[in-house]
């Protein structure tokens, strides 16, 4: 992303602009001028702008304006200005857009001292934002939806870049709440059949005797209530993307018959005996440890092995705390609409809480316990106790060097005993210790080698 210095961004009617553009200009600021919302998106993907001033009319149609909002809410480290013709014609959907997702409007056609001033404010406070929320430089789009700078999740968007352009099965690993279903949705998105569909099937969630018809479909007659021909989930991610969520719960019996097609790229619907190609990538999620469930039994090995040829690791938001205040700042702007009037942000101590808190439920926690808060909260910000922590619960504490280490070690264990399948003198030989050690260091940990 380019940095242009004091840079803003101009959207609305040529006719109106010439001369506030001009004096912007002789005032040192490098404007983009964009006459539509995709080209806006563009440039603000290119560029690092601080600025925006839409001109809006009561002519925009409601779809319109909350696509604006909606990219306000996207570009929330930028500070937006409205450009209104007159202030006693606004409809009550531009009011109700302009109080909540700019920071200040002018009436056309406006005093150049004052807009200058204005924007010149607008610029400290959105560089400040830039500073603090620490947004990615490289930002090519997909991190409008997913956001993080820590190096993790920086791996995790340049491992979705990689494994977008090629069509192999990819498997998605991640404990609940990660982003397991954002990372499915961007890969599609940055994929070649990005613009077929995108199918999602919760593995779990259909009654054992109904998968097969769900995703494969049927053929008229095939049971009794079968009064017409039925495509499956397959056939109609047909060209696009099946997002096959917790495939760990696919049962065992249901299992071949997606190995069927991830062999050879066809299916059969229930009641026909016609083999029909589907042209379908594959995109499994799961956050219980499919080796695991090889090893019990509960899935079959070649299935793991066809599914599993890219995988990717959702990162859990305690191994990246650096990302927390980003993602706070990111959806409160994106709740905004919701949100109590008088509540303007967090305190530095609820920051800070929330950086130590341990996350069990990960972002989704994160995303719930934020809009609560933001709906309840009766103060300016938003504090600890408004999101439901307790500061001094047992969640809430500074982690000492002795805790953080036998925690990394639990970690380091519990790795390489799923990498070598639990075999004890294969692990105690990957992390160079006796055997003798890592049964005192399983037992230590409570580590339970038979599961
Ligand atoms: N990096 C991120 N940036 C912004 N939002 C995120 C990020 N990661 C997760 N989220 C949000 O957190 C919530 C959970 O994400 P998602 O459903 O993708 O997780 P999951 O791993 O599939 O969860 P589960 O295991 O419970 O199915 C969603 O609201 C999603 O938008
Ligand atoms: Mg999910």
């Amino acid at each position: 992303m380019k940095s242009d210095g004091r840079a803003l961004i101009y959207m609305g009617n040529d006719g109106v602009s010439q001369n506030l553009l001009e004096t912007l200009q002789l005032n040192d600021w490098h404007v983009k001028q964009t006459s539509n919302i995709d080209e806006a998106k563009q440039t603000m993907r290119e560029h690092k702008l601080h600025v925006g001033l839409i001109e809006l009319t009561c002519q925009h149609t409601e779809s319109y304006l909350s696509q604006i909002q909606e990219m306000l809410q996207q570009y929330f480290q930028m500070e937006w200005i409205a450009l209104v013709h007159s202030e006693t014609g606004l409809n009550s959907s531009l009011k109700h857009i302009i109080a909540e997702s700019f920071s200040d409007f002018h009436t056309l056609p406006v005093d150049p001292g004052h807009l200058l001033a204005n924007v010149g404010h607008a610029y400290g406070m959105a560089k400040m934002k830039w500073d603090t929320v620490n947004i990615p430089d490289e930002t090519d789009g997909l991190e409008q939806e997913m956001v993080g700078s820590s190096q993790q999740i920086q791996n995790l968007f340049a491992n979705i870049r990689k494994v977008a352009g090629v069509s192999a099965p990819v498997l998605i690993t991640g404990e609940s709440g990660t982003g397991k279903e954002l990372t499915a949705h961007a890969i599609h998105e940055r994929s070649k059949c990005a613009n077929g569909p995108f199918i999602t099937v919760n593995c779990g969630a259909i009654p054992h005797s109904l998968i097969q018809s769900e995703l494969f479909g049927y053929e008229k007659g095939a049971f009794t209530g079968a009064n017409h021909k039925k495509l499956g989930h397959f056939e109609a991610a047909h060209k696009g993307s099946i997002f096959l969520d917790e495939v760990g719960d696919l049962p065992l019996d249901q299992q071949i018959n997606l190995l069927r097609f991830l062999q050879e790229g066809t299916i059969q619907r229930v009641g026909g005996n016609e083999q029909i190609p589907v042209d379908v990538r594959i995109i499994a999620a799961t956050h219980i440890n499919l080796e695991q469930a090889v090893k019990t039994g509960k899935m079959r090995e070649d299935l793991y092995y066809r599914l599993n040829v890219l995988q990717l690791c959702t990162p859990p938001l305690r191994k990246r705390p650096g990302d927390i205040e980003l993602l706070a700042h990111y959806f409160f702007k994106k709740f905004s609409h919701e949100k109590n009037k008088t509540v303007k942000g967090f305190s530095s101590a609820c920051l800070a809480v929330m950086r130590d808190y341990a996350w069990e439920g990960n972002v989704r926690e994160l995303v719930n316990r934020i809009r609560h808060a933001m709906v309840m909260c009766e103060n300016r910000l938003i504090s600890a106790e408004d999101l439901g922590i307790d500061e001094s619960s047992h969640h809430f504490h500074f982690m000492s060097l002795k805790e953080a280490k036998d925690r990394a070690e639990r970690e380091a264990i519990l790795n390489a005993l799923a990498r070598m399948h639990n075999n004890v003198t294969l692990t105690a030989k990957t992390l160079k210790v006796s055997r003798v050690t890592l049964y005192r260091l399983i037992e230590k940990h409570r580590i339970n080698i038979n599961d």
